[in-house]
């Protein structure tokens, strides 16, 4: 059997995956990385859309953003929609940071293209990925490529396999603890030929469900709706789409830009931490650790901060035989995931409706978003949390 040797062998090609080879790549320090689904499949799928600030400077600093700023959208606010009311969170005014709308799968891409570019292993379509030896000192990775068994042996290995990966799985059940909350609700979301609504996007609740208006381009509208966590798509019209959302985003501010919908899909919500994030020599990120609701936007650059981190540890070890950044590694991601977690789920229960909700918490829920646009440490809270917290809190 062939067997590849390197320094850090990374199972999954999503941001976290792809990022971290990258971050690596630049200090010399090589790595293998293995993906189950195709370039095409990865470079296409459609998931989150919003860069914090820090996750948008990571790129441009290490020389994979030249798309991102030529192509993303800075937004230096968002608007919050509640009784009919278009209230503004200014970002700039409030912490002097903005958000980039850059969709995940042209992150995939730029990593991608460097990857390749440098002539770095990147191996698409692997199967039956096993890791092994993690716990001993001598991990390996085992899985078939083009039919043929292959592994890879390395110092390291980096899970960065997505939720439904086979490495947390990997760690024995007694030597990890798991922390869940599934929420009642799904979103539906829609891709659209149609010009966003506001210059920026616009977070609505309202007594028939949460709705939210982003975007993709100048042309093009990405839009969520709450639904029900067994929602049949197919009862779904593109006209009871747009309907609804037009019931739920009435009120101050444009008309709701309308267009044909070229994509629609629903996904479930949940959110998931395991503690710790490492076991012997396998180090968990991204998705593969941890899970929050869409509402605040954080999935993709909460991966984007565990990688930066675990970067750093690995760039440390190699670079000067440093031991204490690895061994502080799921400690130092764990302060940030569940700061992350809470404002999460705090979003998401505060702009969704929940059946099991009374009047009570209808109106709860209406003095808490007023408190939150209303007062500047309210906004204050919200604009901090978004734009993403300063990493030397890490
Ligand atoms: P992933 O992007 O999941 O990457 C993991 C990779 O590992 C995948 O490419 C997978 O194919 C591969 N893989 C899995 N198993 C194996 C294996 N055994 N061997 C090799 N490779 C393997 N976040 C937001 O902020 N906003 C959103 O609107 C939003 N929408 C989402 C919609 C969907 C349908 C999903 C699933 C997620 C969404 N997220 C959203 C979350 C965000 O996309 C994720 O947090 C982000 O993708 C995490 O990156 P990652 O690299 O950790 O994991
Ligand atoms: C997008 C998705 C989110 O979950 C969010 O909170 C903001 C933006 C998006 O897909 O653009």
């Amino acid at each position: 059997m062939p067997r590849i040797k390197t320094r850090v062998g990374i199972v999954g090609a999503g941001p976290a995956g792809l990022l971290l080879a990258h971050l690596l790549h630049l200090e010399g320090i090589d790595s293998v990385v293995i993906e189950s689904r195709s370039r095409q499949y990865i470079e296409t799928r459609l998931r989150a859309g919003l860069l914090e600030q820090g996750s948008a400077d990571v790129m441009i600093e290490t020389g994979v953003g030249e798309r991102l700023q030529r192509e993303c959208l800075r937004h230096g606010g968002v608007y919050i929609k509640f009784r009919g009311e278009l209230k503004h969170i200014d970002f700039q005014d409030l912490v002097g940071q903005s958000v980039m709308i850059y969709a995940q799968q042209e992150v995939v891409k730029d990593l991608v293209a460097a990857r390749l570019g440098y002539n770095e292993p990147l191996m698409f379509e692997v199967g039956n990925v096993a890791v092994d030896g993690h716990a001993t000192g001598t991990p390996s990775i085992s899985f078939t490529a083009d039919g043929k068994d292959q592994a890879i042996d390395c110092d390291f290995i980096a899970g960065c396999d997505g939720f439904h990966g086979i490495c947390r799985p990997s760690i024995p059940a007694g030597d990890i603890k798991m922390f869940d909350r599934e929420y009642p609700f799904a979103w539906l979301g829609i891709l659209a030929d149609a010009k966003p609504t506001e210059e920026e996007l616009v977070y609505a609740h309202h007594e028939r469900g949460f709705a939210l208006l982003t975007m993709r381009s100048p042309t093009v509208t990405r839009a969520y709706l709450q639904v029900a966590r067994d929602e049949d798509i197919n009862q779904w019209s593109d006209e009871r789409i747009w309907e609804e959302l037009a019931l739920r985003t009435a009120g101050e501010g444009n008309p709701l830009s309308v267009g044909k919908i070229t994509q629609k899909g629903i996904t479930d919500m949940r959110s998931f931490a395991c503690e710790p994030m490492q076991y012997g020599r396998l180090f968990l990120a991204g998705d593969a650790a941890h899970i929050v609701p869409p509402t605040g936007a954080k999935g993709m650059n909460l991966a984007i901060a565990d990688v930066r981190i675990l970067a750093r540890a690995l760039i440390a070890y190699y670079k000067s035989g440093r031991t204490d950044l690895l061994e502080a590694y799921s400690r130092t991601c764990l302060k940030r995931v569940w700061k992350v977690q809470r404002f999460s789920w705090w979003v998401t229960q505060l702009l969704h409706r929940n059946d099991q909700d009374n009047d009570f918490d209808l109106r709860r829920q209406i003095a808490d978003i007023d408190y939150l646009t209303g007062s500047r440490a309210g906004r204050m809270t919200w604009a901090e949390n978004y734009v993403g917290l300063p990493m030397e809190w890490d």
